[in-house]
């Protein structure tokens, strides 16, 4: 069975269960307006990866105090790994059913992903099944780190902000981010263009899509660089990381461009650690939340 398929009966269900409900409270009286925020990560089993959703949900409550947060994770694998060390995490489905129980009336879906690839457009589809439901009064969707030309120099600018001190003008900087087979993965070589105009060592590469390592390591030996920055360009420092990037695993990047003669010096560090990136995410909340009051 596909993903879309569960995903449609996953929403019918949550609207069997809750559709009773909302018809026995629409006895005519407008429900109590309460506000809430459903920020949802593609999650991470990673220890490591607890800072970069703390950072969040920290900057997040700041941000719009008294407005109640509640978390989802996207990925089923990340959660049913969880389940297994008894933590239990939400599907976006399982959270947004939860708030419809506590009588949330308006709920911004904020997407903690890093571009609007499969995994968000999952989430749209999922919001208007439970647009469609009726119950939620106003359902609206915060875009993801990356989803228009603002975001991006936004991004830029987050990205030269968090080049690690030591690092001299000939050294490069390597982001290393997930790609996909979405269409929305030509994001990740437009941002190393972009990054590229204000700063010419620097390189975005994905592990799952263009550009590949491969083709990092060929540009950087283009440009006779010899020692490297690598860092996630992910919200958290978690597998991908601490494996495919920094890992001394013959395939990792660190082996890959060592092997090219360039020292590498990787950072565990996600995006979501960094302010100047969470402030995109926080500030993708602030329209549509603005529409509640
Ligand atoms: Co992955």
């Amino acid at each position: 069975m596909n993903v879309n398929l569960l995903k449609n009966i996953a929403v019918t269900l949550a609207f069997c269960l809750f559709a009773f409900n909302g018809l026995a409270s629409g006895h005519g009286e407008s429900a109590e307006k309460k506000i809430g925020i459903l920020l949802v990560a593609f999650g991470s089993s990673e220890a490591s990866a607890q800072v970069s959703f703390k950072n969040i949900d920290s900057k997040v409550k700041n941000t719009f105090p008294g407005v109640p947060v509640r978390w989802a994770y996207t990925s089923h694998i990340i959660r049913k790994k969880l389940a297994k060390q008894g933590k239990l995490l939400d599907s976006p489905e399982v959270a947004l059913a939860k708030m419809q129980e506590e009588d949330f009336t308006h709920v911004v879906v904020q997407s903690l992903h890093t571009i609007a690839g499969a995994e968000y457009h999952d989430l749209i589809k999922t919001v208007s099944g439970f647009r469609s439901m009726g119950q939620f009064q106003a359902l609206r969707m915060g875009s993801p780190l990356m989803a228009t030309q603002e975001d991006m120099e936004q991004v830029v600018e987050a990205a030269l902000s968090s080049i690690p001190k030591n690092r001299k003008k000939n050294e490069a900087v390597v982001l290393m981010g997930h790609g996909t087979h979405h269409p929305a993965n030509a994001f990740y070589a437009a941002l190393m263009f972009q990054l590229q105009l204000r700063d010419p060592y620097f390189f975005v590469g994905t592990v799952e899509g263009y550009p590949e390592v491969d083709l990092i390591r060929e540009l950087l030996q283009k440009k006779g660089i010899k020692k490297a920055y690598l860092l996630p360009f992910m919200s958290v420092a978690g597998d991908h990381a601490k494996n495919d990037m920094a890992s001394d695993e013959e395939d990792s990047w660190k082996s890959i461009l060592t092997a090219a003669g360039i020292k590498c010096f990787p950072v565990l560090k996600g995006t979501a650690e960094y302010d100047r990136y969470v402030d995109i995410w926080v500030n993708h909340i602030k329209a549509p939340l603005s529409h509640f009051e």
